[in-house]
C-alpha cells in the first residue's frame, strides 16, 4: 500500500530522500501498485523539448488499480457515495464490487460502439455517478477521456470536441441543480451543429427523464447500450506513458489548451498525494466538493481516492440548496472525515451568516482542505474555527491542471499551519523562486516567480496536438524549469505563500479564465471594436472580471448593451466568464508599440487610481483620465 507519512519529522526525512534520490523514491512508490510488466526506466527527462517519461515500458491499467485490486480486500466497501441534489432523494452507494461491474458494463458498451484504445471520448455531464463510471470505462479500454465542465456553452464544447477529434460524446438529458433544471443535452445538440464531424455516437444518460428527442441516428440512450452488457471486461494493457486523459484549461493567450496526462505517473502521484495530504485512513469518508469537469475532480474525487481504496462522496448539488447549511448537513449525514472545498465557497457561505453552520454535528471532520485560489486569512479563520472547531487542520493545497496533483500543501495534522500559506512541497517536489530574469532566489524570505526544477510523475506531458505550445507556455520562460505562471513568497521558515497569477489569467471563483479568451468573446459583439479584460479583487469570487470596451458609434441604452455583451460571452464561453463590470471607453492605454498597458487597467479596476505611475510615455496618455473618471465602483 501507498506509503503514509506519520509525522513532520518523518516528512523531513522522506523529503530529503526524495530529492537526493528521486528515482529510487518514486520507484518505491510505484512498486506498491499492480503492474502487468515492470517499467524499464524510472525516469527520462529534459525540460528543453520537453520530454518527460516516468516508468516507461511499464504496463498497467489504472482501473485495475482503482477497482480490481480492491475486490478481495474491500469488495463490499462503498467506493462512491452519491448525495443527490435534493436532500430527500435517496443516497446511492456503489461498493467496489458494484463499481467494478458498472465500469466493465459501460466499457463493453463503448467497445460495442466502436470506441477503442487511443480514441477520444468527450463527457458533458453533471455530477452523477455515471460520469465517474464513464471516465473509468474509458480508462478500462484505453480510450482517452476529455471531460468538459457542463457549464460551458455549446460553442466552447464544440471547440473542445473538435480540437480532440472526439469519436463519442457522453451527456445527460438534464441536470437538477439547486432549484433549476438544466437542459444539458440541448447544449450538446447545438454543439453537434457546429462542425463536430468526428463524433460517431452521442450517448445520452437519462438522469431526470425529462422530454428528450434524439436528433439523429448518432444518438443512443446510455441504458439501451449499457444495461445488457457483460459485467466482465478485460482491462486494456497500457504503457505507463500512454495518454489517460485530456483536460482543457485556459492560458494567457489564444484558445484553451488540452493538457495531457498519462497513465502511470498520474496514478502513482494522485494516490500518493491523496493518502498523505488528507491523511486518509481506512474506513474514512472523504468528500471533495469540486466538479469532475475540473482537475480537482479528476485527481481527488475519482482517481486518487479510488486508487487508495477510499470511500469518495460525490455531490450533485450546490452549497446553497435548499439552504446555505447544505454542506454541513451533508457532512453530518455521512459523517465526513475529510472535507475539501474552494475558498470561494467558503467566502460565499461565510457571507450568508454563521447561523447556517449552527446545529450540525461536524465532529467527524479530521481534515479540512482548500484548493483553487489563495485563501484569505478571514476565510481561513472562519473555516478553521467555525467548521473545524479548531480541531481539524487545514490543508491549503496548491496545484494546477498541469501538475495533475497537489504539489505544495501541508499534510493534514502533521505540518505547521499558517493562514494563507500553502506550506511545504510534497516529497518529490522541488519548487524554486526566480526573478524576472530567471535568476534563482536563494534562501528564505524572498518573493518571485514560482517554478519547478525537477519533474514529478503527474506533470503534463504535452498540450494535445501542439507540443510546441506546451514548450512555449511552460518551459521557455526559464531555462530547464517548469514555470507555473504563479507568483509566490517563501517566508522565513521556508513555507510558500501563493500570491496569484502573474500572467493574463484570472481566477474567478476558483475557475481559471484567460483574459484573451473573454476579450475574444466580447469582440464578437458587432458594435465592439476592441476590449481589454482584467481581474479585480472581489469579496466572494476572489477575482471579478472587469471589461473595458471600445465601441463603434453610439450604443443607445447602455444597460441593454451591457446585457448584450453578457449574452455574447455566455454564448461563446459560458456564464462563468460573464464580466462583472463593463466600462465603455473611447480608447485603451497603449505603449508606442501598441501593447495595452494592463497594469493601469488593473489598478483602475481595483478602485485604486491614486498612483498610476508615469503615463507620459503612452501613445495616448489622455485616455487614462477618461478611464479613471468613468471607473465603475462596487
Ligand atoms: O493560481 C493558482 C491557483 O489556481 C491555478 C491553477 O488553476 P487550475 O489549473 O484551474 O487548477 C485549480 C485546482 C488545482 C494556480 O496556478 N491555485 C490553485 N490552488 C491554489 C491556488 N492559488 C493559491 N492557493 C492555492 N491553494
Amino acid at each position: 500500500m501507498t506509503l503514509q507519512i506519520k509525522s513532520f519529522d518523518e516528512y523531513k526525512d522522506v523529503y530529503k530522500r526524495s530529492v537526493e534520490d528521486p528515482e529510487g523514491f518514486w520507484a518505491e512508490q510505484a512498486s506498491t501498485f499492480t503492474w502487468r510488466r515492470k517499467w524499464d526506466k524510472t525516469l527520462e527527462w529534459n525540460f528543453r523539448e520537453p520530454n518527460v517519461k516516468w516508468f516507461a515500458g511499464g504496463k498497467l491499467n489504472i482501473t485495475e488499480n482503482c477497482l480490481d485490486r480492491h475486490l478481495d480486500t474491500r469488495g463490499g466497501q462503498v467506493a462512491i457515495l452519491f448525495e443527490p441534489n435534493r436532500p430527500e432523494a435517496p443516497v446511492q452507494k456503489y461498493t467496489y464490487k458494484e463499481l467494478h461491474a458498472a465500469v466493465c458494463k459501460t466499457a463493453n458498451a463503448l467497445k460495442a460502439n466502436g470506441v477503442g484504445k487511443g480514441d477520444r471520448v468527450c463527457f458533458y455531464m453533471p455530477m452523477v455517478p455515471e460520469l465517474a463510471i464513464g471516465v473509468l470505462a474509458c480508462a478500462r479500454i484505453g480510450a482517452v477521456h476529455s471531460v468538459v465542465f457542463a457549464g460551458f456553452s455549446a460553442q466552447a464544447l464544440a471547440d473542445r470536441i473538435i480540437d480532440a477529434q472526439c469519436k463519442m460524446v457522453i451527456c445527460s438529458d438534464y441536470n437538477d441543480r439547486g432549484a433549476k433544471s438544466i437542459p444539458v443535452k440541448e447544449v450538446v445538440d447545438q454543439a453537434m451543429n457546429m462542425g463536430c464531424e468526428s463524433v460517431e455516437t452521442v450517448l445520452v444518460h437519462k438522469n431526470t427523464g425529462g422530454p428528450a428527442d434524439m436528433p439523429d441516428a448518432r444518438y443512443k440512450w446510455w441504458h439501451d447500450e449499457v444495461d445488457g452488457q457483460s459485467a466482465i471486461c478485460e482491462a486494456e494493457e497500457m504503457d505507463a506513458e500512454d495518454m489517460l486523459f485530456i483536460l482543457y484549461t485556459s492560458g494567457s493567450t489564444g484558445k484553451p489548451k488540452g493538457v495531457v496526462h498519462t497513465c502511470g505517473g498520474f496514478m502513482v502521484y494522485t494516490a500518493y498525494s491523496f493518502k498523505n495530504v488528507f491523511q486518509y485512513q481506512d474506513g474514512d469518508i472523504y468528500w471533495c466538493t469540486a466538479d469532475i469537469g475540473w482537475i480537482t475532480g479528476h485527481s481527488y474525487i475519482v482517481y486518487g481516492p479510488l486508487l487508495a481504496g477510499a470511500t469518495t462522496l460525490m455531490f450533485e448539488g450546490v452549497p446553497t440548496y435548499p439552504d446555505a447549511g447544505r454542506f454541513w448537513a451533508v457532512c453530518e449525514k455521512h459523517k465526513v472525515n475529510q472535507f475539501y472545498t474552494a475558498p470561494t465557497a467558503i467566502r460565499a457561505l461565510m457571507a450568508q451568516g454563521d447561523k447556517w453552520t449552527e446545529g450540525y454535528d461536524l465532529s467527524s471532520i479530521k481534515v479540512l482542505g482548500s484548493v483553487g485560489e489563495p485563501i484569505n486569512e478571514e476565510a481561513w479563520e472562519w473555516y478553521y474555527h467555525r467548521i473545524g472547531k479548531g480541531n481539524a487542520p487545514i490543508v491549503d493545497t496548491w496545484w494546477q491542471t498541469e501538475t495533475g496533483g497537489i504539489l505544495i500543501s501541508g499534510l493534514g495534522g502533521l505540518s505547521p499551519m499558517k493562514p494563507a500559506h500553502a506550506g511545504y512541497p510534497l516529497p518529490g517536489i522541488q519548487p524554486c523562486l526566480v526573478d524576472s530574469n530567471g535568476a534563482l532566489l536563494e534562501g528564505n524570505d524572498v518573493e518571485g516567480l514560482l517554478c519547478m526544477k525537477f519533474p514529478w510523475p503527474s506533470m503534463l506531458r504535452t498540450t494535445y496536438g501542439d507540443h510546441e505550445r506546451c514548450r512555449q507556455t511552460y518551459f521557455a520562460a526559464f531555462q530547464d524549469m517548469y514555470f507555473t505562471g504563479d507568483g509566490a513568497r517563501r517566508d522565513k521558515n521556508g513555507m510558500y505563500r501563493i500570491i496569484g497569477r502573474v500572467d493574463d489569467v484570472i481566477n474567478v471563483s476558483g475557475h481559471r479564465m484567460g483574459t484573451a479568451e473573454v476579450e475574444n468573446a466580447i469582440n464578437e459583439h458587432p458594435k465592439v471594436i476592441e476590449s481589454a479584460v482584467v481581474g479585480y479583487p472581489h469579496e466572494i469570487k476572489g477575482q471579478g472580471i472587469y471589461a473595458y470596451v471600445i465601441v463603434s458609434g453610439p450604443v443607445g441604452d447602455e444597460e441593454a448593451f451591457r446585457k448584450e455583451i453578457l449574452a455574447v460571452v455566455t454564448k461563446e464561453i459560458g456564464p462563468i466568464a460573464k464580466p462583472d463590470k463593463i466600462q465603455i471607453v473611447s480608447g485603451l492605454p497603449k505603449t508606442r508599440s501598441g501593447k495595452i498597458m494592463r497594469r493601469i487597467l488593473r489598478k483602475v479596476a481595483s478602485g485604486d487610481t491614486s498612483n498610476l505611475g508615469d503615463v507620459s510615455t503612452l501613445l495616448n496618455p489622455e485616455v487614462v483620465d477618461e478611464i479613471k473618471t468613468g471607473a465603475l465602483a462596487d
